[in-house]
């Protein structure tokens, strides 16, 4: 059972030896190391952390307490001066990660933040190198940097600053106040309204300069996307995509372990993913790629996502393997999806072939010449409001 939320003066000091600010977000310290890179095979679950799934009847939970109560503690303790690290701080808060696990403590530290991996949060089956946990953190990164521009800072970002403690992945200074910057605003105010779509899109993108202009997105952090154009090579990928989602269904530890993120139905918890969010039958509505199936046929989803397009399937990509790759990649990749978002344009994920070391080596030869992947996505247009985030606007 998580600790419930203390308030700041019974909580000390934060994480990795932070100064811990008033009204800073209280989460348990992260540990310093993302754990072993080498370990290849899913470990038992480890005493105190937070491990398999339990039963879905089960009291115990393992769900982060509400996001809403979180900003509600930053508005009401920081002083208004802090308005740019506060909204920064929403931001990373908002950031999509895998299985929305959330991996990060976002640590004020007076003149910066910094973004720690909080490996409790890692897939230890579906991702024990933490390649995803790191992507996620690259995430929020670009999050908190768009808003420190977008309320009018100039941020400067020290990515792994420091080879001692390999879990401290990030840190932003905020920064000296800079001049108006439009892109930054868009993207700012996109990082509400973006949401991971699932199911198919009713339109496709149908405009090569936004895909461009999605490919220069990517490229400003480092990383590529690439944009898959023939028919026949869309069908293979979709073909490895299920046949990754398909495997992942038959192994224990797998399924326990994602089930495990599914948010019970009625739960005010701000991670995990809501049942109403993945298909209630994931190989349903002739979808040529499958999405992933949250619930492991223990919890059925119940998304009813009306659509008739696959949309346009890119790979995102970088030339390295690192952490130091997978930072950027995190943070291209949040900058692809809210320039998409400014111009409502939805993502949906395939991740699952990238679980699948053999799968992703192929992927890497075959379809990036080489360079290696790290997300699937699809984009196209939903709907109105058909991928917009239903829960509540957070308080200012
Ligand atoms: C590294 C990474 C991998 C992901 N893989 C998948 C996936 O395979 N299927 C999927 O539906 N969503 C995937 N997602 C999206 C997350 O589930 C989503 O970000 C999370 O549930 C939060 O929801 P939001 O993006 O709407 O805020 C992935 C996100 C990240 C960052």
């Amino acid at each position: 059972m998580r600790k419930p939320l203390r308030s700041p003066s019974e909580n000390g000091s934060g994480g990795e030896g932070t100064r811990s600010h008033p009204g800073l977000r209280q989460r348990p310290a992260a540990r310093g190391a993302l754990g072993d890179p080498d370990r290849s095979r899913p470990t038992a679950r480890r005493p105190g952390r937070l491990g398999p799934h339990p039963a879905p009847s089960s009291p115990e939970r393992r769900h982060r307490e509400p996001l809403e109560l979180t900003i509600m503690d930053i508005r009401d303790l920081r002083p208004a001066e802090h308005r740019p690290l506060r909204a920064a701080l929403q931001a990373g808060e908002r950031a999509p990660s895998v299985c929305n696990t959330r991996p990060w403590v976002l640590s004020d530290e007076g003149d910066r933040i910094a973004v720690v991996a909080d490996s409790e949060r890692r897939l230890d089956a579906a991702d024990p190198q933490a390649r995803e946990l790191v992507i996620s953190c690259g995430a929020a990164l670009y999050n908190i940097r768009v808003a420190l521009r977008a309320e009018g800072m100039v941020p400067e970002a020290t990515v792994l600053p420091d080879p001692d403690r390999p879990g401290r992945l990030a840190e932003v200074a905020i920064g000296r106040a800079g001049g108006p910057d439009d892109e930054a605003r868009a993207q700012g105010a996109a990082i509400t309204r973006r949401r991971t779509h699932r199911g198919l899109f009713a339109a496709d993108i149908d405009d090569v300069a936004l895909v461009r202009k999605l490919g220069a997105a990517a490229a400003a952090e480092g990383a590529a996307l690439l944009p898959l154009l023939s028919e026949p090579l869309v069908r293979s990928l979709a073909g490895l995509v299920a046949a990754a989602e398909h495997l992942h269904r038959y192994e224990r530890p797998r399924a326990d372990e994602l089930a495990g993120w599914v948010r019970p139905v009625g739960s005010p918890a701000s991670d995990g993913v809501r049942a109403e969010d993945f298909p209630g039958d994931a190989d349903a509505d002739g979808a040529l790629f499958p999405g992933r199936d949250y619930g492991q046929g223990r919890i059925r989803g119940m998304l009813d996502s009306p659509g008739a397009v696959t949309g346009t399937v890119a790979l995102l990509t970088t030339a390295e393997d690192t952490r130091n790759a997978w930072m950027a990649a995190g943070q291209a990749l949040e900058r692809v999806l809210l320039a998409a978002a400014v111009e409502e344009v939805s993502a949906a994920f395939h991740t699952q072939p990238l679980e699948e070391p053999a799968l992703r080596a192929f992927m890497a030869e075959r379809y990036c010449e080489g360079a290696h992947p790290q997300m699937v996505l699809r984009l196209g247009r939903t709907l109105p409001h058909g991928s917009v985030r239903t829960d509540p606007a957070p308080p200012r």
